[in-house]
């Protein structure tokens, strides 16, 4: 199959023409417009800019998906589309192009609930560090700036739900905890960044929710202990020990949820974790779950971590649900748990 991937749920703009067979997922392109760059000054996404972004920009990103691809409509199989969760005034450009190219091509348009289309990143040939695709069962691991869930995924569509964030998601910790630290936008990646010369041992910070028997996760308490810990401190104080401060905050993180993932897997027996979502980027989480996990990981390359169509693209091929498309609708509110 070859498929067009669109995606747009929040500030990225993306389109992917993927091939798919029994035995490989190959990238043929993979093009991403961001308004991040807008929102830099705001130290957020602002929807509206966000969606007036899309809009400019999704025309010209699938076609170029298609130059670079060298690939016409004719010769796509299917349309795939996240039609959620995000900012509703993003999706709903991705959802609306997609279910028009559907129609006047007369292709099927295929539905990807977004964070389940981040796990695909696994499947793309070659990128999830183990060489060979997934195998199920599996214990998946979304951290992304929206969500953190956990799953048990048994089959391509068939997965159980096992715990997740009850506050705030660990991307949208690392965001916040960067912003207090007057760091810029995207903050992950920049705190991220500072970790690498800091000493994660010089700060000590609760890890929320460490001895709770459930799945669950919680990161509002330590964004609120990194907020307590700024302000008590002198200005001059907290400039000289941002590194070890963005230190101790990731590798707090990263800890909780590898502490989580493997309980999830040794309560289920199994041998398997994969990590999906813009902050599976993060190297210490890498590191750490590797070094703690005897079974097997994936994890896709970074590039594939964050928002982009080629997973969108790949989990159609697999799921490959077609509906009609004047019943699809964009959902901001789309969920891993029920
Ligand atoms: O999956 P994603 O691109 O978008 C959502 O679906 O939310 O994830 C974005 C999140 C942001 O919170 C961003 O700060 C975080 O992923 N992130 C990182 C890293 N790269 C991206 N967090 C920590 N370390 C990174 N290297
Ligand atoms: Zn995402």
């Amino acid at each position: 199959m070859i498929i067009l991937g669109i995606e747009s749920s929040c500030d990225e703009t993306a389109a992917s023409i993927v091939h798919i067979d029994s035995s490989r997922v190959q990238i043929l392109s993979n093009v991403l417009a961001s308004s991040a760059s807008i929102h830099v000054k705001y130290g957020g996404v602002v929807p509206e800019q966000a969606a007036r972004h899309q809009l400019e920009s999704i025309i010209p990103v699938i076609i170029e998906a298609l130059s670079q691809a060298k690939v016409n409509f004719e010769e796509i199989d299917a349309i795939a589309v996240a039609p959620g969760p995000g900012l509703i005034g993003s999706l709903l450009v991705g959802v609306e192009v997609a279910k028009t190219l559907s129609l006047i091509f007369d292709k099927p348009l295929i539905p990807v609930t977004h964070l389940i289309g981040h796990f695909y990143a696994n499947w793309i040939e070659k990128t999830n560090l183990v060489g060979s695709m997934p195998e199920f069962p599996c214990i998946g691991l979304l951290v992304s700036g929206g969500h953190t869930d956990l799953i048990l995924m048994e089959g391509h569509g068939q997965y159980k739900y096992l715990g997740g964030t009850r506050d705030d998601a660990a991307g949208e910790c690392f965001d916040k905890c960067a912003r207090m630290m007057d760091l810029p936008y995207p903050g992950g990646p920049n705190l991220a960044k500072l970790a690498e010369n800091g000493d994660p041992t010089k700060f000590k910070l609760p890890k929320p929710m460490w001895d709770s028997k459930d799945l669950d996760f919680s990161f509002s308490g330590l964004k609120t202990a990194v907020s307590n810990l700024i302000s008590e401190q002198p200005k001059a104080n907290v400039a000289n020990a941002k590194a070890d401060l963005c230190a101790a905050i990731e590798q707090t993180i990263a800890t909780v949820l590898v502490k989580k993932t493997i309980a999830a897997a040794n309560q289920y027996n199994i041998d398997r974790i994969m990590i999906a979502g813009g902050v599976a980027a993060n190297q210490r989480l890498r590191t750490l779950l590797k070094e703690q996990f005897s079974g097997t990981v994936y994890i896709p390359e970074s590039q594939y971590c964050t928002d982009n169509a080629a997973m969108i693209a790949t989990a159609a091929g697999f799921l490959n649900q077609p509906v009609d498309p004047l019943d699809l609708q964009a959902n901001p509110n789309l969920s891993l748990a029920y």
